[in-house]
């Protein structure tokens, strides 16, 4: 048994923030899947979304916020987060973050933050650190961790699952008390204690067959809370990017938004910048309509991608703004200042999420959430472009100050070591890896940019018979890091059916051809799931 005052399960933006800005008071368990920077926050290009030029405002921020989420968002959650954003960058500059800084043209010597632009922005406002800017936030929180002697990080650990009061079967409140931890490296179960346990665990990009996302974005977090009976919302908005490069060696790699923020045309195999004529923003319109109009390119000319043209630029511009992907599109043979990149949309983001308020807190008692695994209504029906980088450092400062101010008590119930099946057995292994790629590939068959009611059931009824099968595997055999896996792809990839067959509209990220348009009842209505643990 390992006992901590503070358990944050993922290294990401949003589990370091936390873990920086409670371990004043307390010992801190980060508990993460793999090696600690690998998270989604080290992969973000774009930057992100902040109000810090003269010639931008919260009102407009909040607008284009609200404008991207059709509807859905909260707007009280919107403004609060939009605001108090410029002193959270200020922390994380304060902590070594350094920022792409650009000569202001009129001040011979002065220097202010170079300003990107991305998709539904009506002002430049992306703060960035050129196209790495995620890199170089983990690897400034990072350090700023290995600084504090009360942190303590154990890498290769998968959490499983959470300890619940209610799961061991006490009366009252439902309270989390920790969690049950794989030990990769020792290939044993752990039992982690805390009062307060802060889920960080990311997104679910790998439930679909092409994603943005690293293999840790397995949606853990949200199947791990939605299992301990917490609600869960929204899971139908998965946002497909529009721009990952095409390329059969290139594993998820992403073309930033940020490249048609600086002028990239999106255009057909034959040169047509079909874009024109969509939508007022052109290639730069929000993400659902852009990757909705890439999906209806591709299957109208049966061809695999699309084009993103940016040979237009100098290539001295091109090369110092996008350093990373040209270099990266180099080594695929692809020179981004000379010829047109390749692109499909692929799943990026998840919208939903372990239902919370701004201060992170879930219905579970001693059980708070923030980051992508969350779901305080800021995204609503679609999120605006790097704005949860934003949301992740609003949240978790949040988050951290509630639990500071009204601490979680110490609940000593005894809690019974993990019990689970022992047997290995090499040729059921492969049970794992089909069911894998059964359900990545049934999602982005039937559940992906453009839907319909009766390949969401088709969906369905296929979730059920392999969620069965999963089911009696997890509790005989040994738990491997696939198999945790594997079962919570499937659990969220019911989750985001179920919510998708629950809203009878089409809005933002939901587009279904049987509902064409957005229906009013649904306005302002949140598609919300509980299990009773
Ligand atoms: P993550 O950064 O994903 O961290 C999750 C952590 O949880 C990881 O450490 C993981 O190992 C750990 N974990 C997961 N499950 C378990 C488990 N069972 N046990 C233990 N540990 C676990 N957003 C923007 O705002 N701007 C951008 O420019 C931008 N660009 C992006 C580019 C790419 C390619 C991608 C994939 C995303 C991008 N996003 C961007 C989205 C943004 O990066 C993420 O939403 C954000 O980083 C999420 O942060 P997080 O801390 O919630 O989760
Ligand atoms: C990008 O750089 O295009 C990603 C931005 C985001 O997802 O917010």
């Amino acid at each position: 048994m390992k006992q901590f005052d503070y358990l944050v399960l993922g290294s990401g933006i949003a589990g370091l923030t936390f873990a920086l800005k409670v371990a004043q008071h307390g010992r801190v368990a980060i508990v993460t899947k793999k090696d600690r920077a690998e998270s989604n926050t080290n992969y973000a290009q774009g930057g992100i979304a902040s109000v810090t030029s003269r010639e931008d405002s919260f009102e407009l921020h909040v607008r284009d916020t609200l404008v991207a989420g059709a509807g859905l968002c909260h707007e009280s959650v919107v403004r609060t987060i939009v605001e108090e954003g410029p002193a959270r960058i200020e922390e994380l500059i304060e902590l070594g973050m350094r920022f792409t800084e650009r000569e202001i043209p009129s001040t011979p010597g002065g220097w202010e933050l170079d300003l990107g632009r991305e998709g539904g922005h009506s002002k430049r406002r992306i703060l960035h650190a050129k196209d790495v800017t995620g890199r170089e936030i983990e690897h400034a929180l990072l350090a700023a961790v290995a600084a504090q002697p009360n942190i303590r990080i154990f890498e290769d650990h998968v959490a499983i699952d959470l300890v619940t009061s209610q799961k061991l079967g006490y009366v009252g409140e439902n309270r989390c008390l920790g969690a049950h931890v794989l030990d990769k490296r020792k290939n044993r179960v752990e039992t982690f204690t805390a009062p307060v346990t802060l889920l960080a665990t990311g997104g679910c990009g790998k439930v679909y067959l092409y994603t943005t996302n690293p293999d840790i974005a397995t949606g853990d977090g949200v199947a791990m809370a939605y299992r301990a009976g917490a609600a869960v919302a929204n899971m139908e908005f998965v946002q497909f990017h529009p721009t990952c490069l095409y390329h059969p060696k290139a594993k998820s790699f992403l073309i930033s938004e940020a490249v048609r923020g600086e002028g990239g045309v999106l255009k057909t195999l034959d040169g047509r910048a079909f874009m024109d004529g969509q939508h007022p923003l052109k290639s730069l319109a929000p993400r659902d309509i852009v990757a909705r109009a890439i999906d209806s390119e591709m299957k109208k000319s049966g061809v695999d991608h699309v084009l993103l043209d940016i040979t237009h630029k100098p290539a001295r511009f091109i090369i110092d703004h996008f350093p990373n992907i040209y270099k990266t599109c180099l080594l695929h043979g692809i020179d981004i200042t000379k010829e047109a990149i390749p692109v499909v949309p692929a799943a990026h983001y998840q919208c939903g999420g372990v239902v919370t308020n701004m201060d992170g807190k879930t219905e579970i008692a001693g059980l708070y959430a923030v980051g992508e695994a969350a779901c305080t209504g800021l995204h609503g029906a679609n999120r605006l472009a790097s704005n949860s980088l934003l949301e992740a450092l609003v949240c978790a400062h949040r988050a951290a100050q509630k639990v500071l101010a009204q601490p979680e008590p110490t609940v000593d119930y005894p809690i019974p070591m993990w019990q689970a099946g022992s047997a290995t057995d090499a040729d059921e292994l492969v049970v794992v890896s089909h069911n894998w790629d059964e359900i990545r590939r049934l999602m982005w068959d039937y559940v992906g940019i453009v839907r319909t009611n009766k390949r969401l059931l088709r969906a369905q009824s296929r979730l059920l018979n392999l969620q069965q099968e999963i089911h009696e595997y997890y509790w005989n055999f040994k738990v491997t890091s696939d198999l945790l896996e594997l079962r919570n792809i499937a659990t969220v990839a019911e989750l985001i059916v179920r919510c998708a067959l629950m809203r009878p509209e089409s809005r933002g990220l939901n587009y279904n051809l049987d509902f064409p348009n957005p229906n009013p009842d649904w306005a302002q209505r949140d598609s919300v799931l509980r299990n009773s643990p």
